[in-house]
């Protein structure tokens, strides 16, 4: 799947999102190492907190599938800058992903940003972290 294949994914799961107290859809894109896609939308709450992202919807779609291996993300948003994604979300990224692995964060108009995990979240907090 190439960059824009997986991120014409994010702009169209987008559209799933349910927003009703934000009205900003946001999309994800997931690609695991056996080549399947697992997308995600926001999904929000009238107890706002406990709204999930679009990026954690994708990634523990994957994992409650048994995925345990990704090697690109893409994140589709209508922002003026390719979207950035929130605290949360890069820690739980960083669970999952090799610090080199590639996320593409886009807004609606191509402006398509790349960057690997470790510029996303350097220093992030890590199970070998409890491991002394
Ligand atoms: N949101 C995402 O889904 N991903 C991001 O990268 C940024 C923020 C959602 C959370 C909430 O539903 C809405 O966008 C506004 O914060």
């Amino acid at each position: 799947m190439s960059k824009n294949e997986l991120i014409d994914k994010a702009i169209q799961i987008r559209e799933r999102a349910y927003v009703p107290y934000s009205n900003f859809p946001v999309g994800a894109a997931l690609v695991t190492k056996s080549g399947k896609v697992y997308t995600g939308c926001n999904i929000e709450n009238a107890a706002y907190p406990v709204s999930l992202c679009a990026e954690r919807v994708a990634i523990f779609k994957a994992i409650s599938e048994g995925e345990t291996e990704f090697v690109e993300m893409a994140v589709a948003a209508d922002t003026e800058r390719p979207v950035p994604p929130c605290g949360s979300c890069r820690q739980v990224m960083s669970e999952f992903f090799h610090s080199d692995m590639n996320i593409h964060l886009t807004n609606l108009n191509a402006n398509t940003m790349t960057v690997k995990m470790d510029e996303l979240l350097p220093f992030s907090f890590q199970k070998s972290d409890m491991e002394k």
